[in-house]
């Protein structure tokens, strides 16, 4: 990748859960495809590698950032706009599972995730919308198969139903800006979130194509959900 300055013309893309997984590799995909990147995620070890091996903070931007906090996610879109001078598409995206059945993971697990998985996207859809409008932008939420579908004893599933409501929700609220709102609803893929790797599953690099589709419409044509299950998966 050029480590030369990218146009100042570059859209720019802020990706939450940015370290690992999906988002990584959706920020290695925009970066080919011209992207400059906002990185943010907790471990600031893994975005600043990452943010080398983009080309480095020119290219792309390494903010560590616990969605969880609404200040940092204040902080993180400072940051971006400071950086960039705008913000042209947000990817809320950071979250992870748990263990099915409701006597299973603890109440506070179950807290952390609601934070994470469901008031982290809200904030981030807080903190991104005054620049996006500036920017008539596009955001993308993250949400799951599990989104669509109630898998027995899974509060995980119960978190995804409220990202699903979330883009519409926020579709409908952001209608007359410009904004665009895309729901990326992935089937099982090969990341991190497994403590065991699965098998016959999609890779990250195969959810960053159904993003950058999205991204990469014109104005007028919003991508409102995209739905994605490896060939193998049934259910
Ligand atoms: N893998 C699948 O099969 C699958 C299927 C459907 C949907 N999804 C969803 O896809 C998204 C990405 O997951 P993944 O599969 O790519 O797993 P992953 O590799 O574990 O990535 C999760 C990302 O979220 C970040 N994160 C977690 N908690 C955070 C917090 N409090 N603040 C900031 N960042 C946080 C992690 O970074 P740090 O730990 O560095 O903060 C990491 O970058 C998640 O929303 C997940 O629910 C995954």
């Amino acid at each position: 990748m050029s480590s030369e300055p990218d146009d100042v013309t570059a859209p720019v893309l802020l990706i939450t859960g940015a370290s690992t997984g999906i988002g990584a590799a959706t920020a290695r995909l925009a970066r080919q495809q011209g992207w400059r990147l906002v990185l943010a995620a907790r471990s600031a070890d893994k975005l600043e590698a990452l943010a080398e091996e983009l080309g480095g903070p020119e290219h792309a931007l390494a903010v560590e950032c616990d969605v969880t906090d609404w200040d940092a996610q204040q902080r993180m879109v400072q940051r971006a706009l400071d950086a960039f001078e705008g913000l042209d598409a947000a990817f809320a995206n950071a979250g992870f599972g748990g263990a099915r059945g409701f006597l299973k993971d603890t109440p506070e697990r179950w807290r952390e995730m609601v934070l994470t998985n469901v008031y982290g996207a809200a904030l981030t859809i807080r903190a991104t919308i005054p620049a996006l409008t500036s920017s008539q932008g596009h955001l993308v939420l993250t949400s799951s198969v599990a989104g669509r579908r109630v898998l027995p004893g899974s509060f995980y599933s119960v978190t995804k139903h409220a990202v699903t409501a979330m883009g519409e929700a926020a579709r409908q609220d952001l209608h007359g800006t410009g904004i665009r709102v895309t729901l990326i609803e992935p089937g099982m893929v090969d990341t991190p979130f497994f403590e065991n790797k699965p098998t016959d599953a999609l890779e990250g690099e195969d959810i960053a194509r159904a993003v950058l589709f999205a991204l990469s419409q014109p104005a007028h044509v919003d991508v409102n959900e995209i739905l994605v299950r490896p060939t193998a998966q049934q259910g």
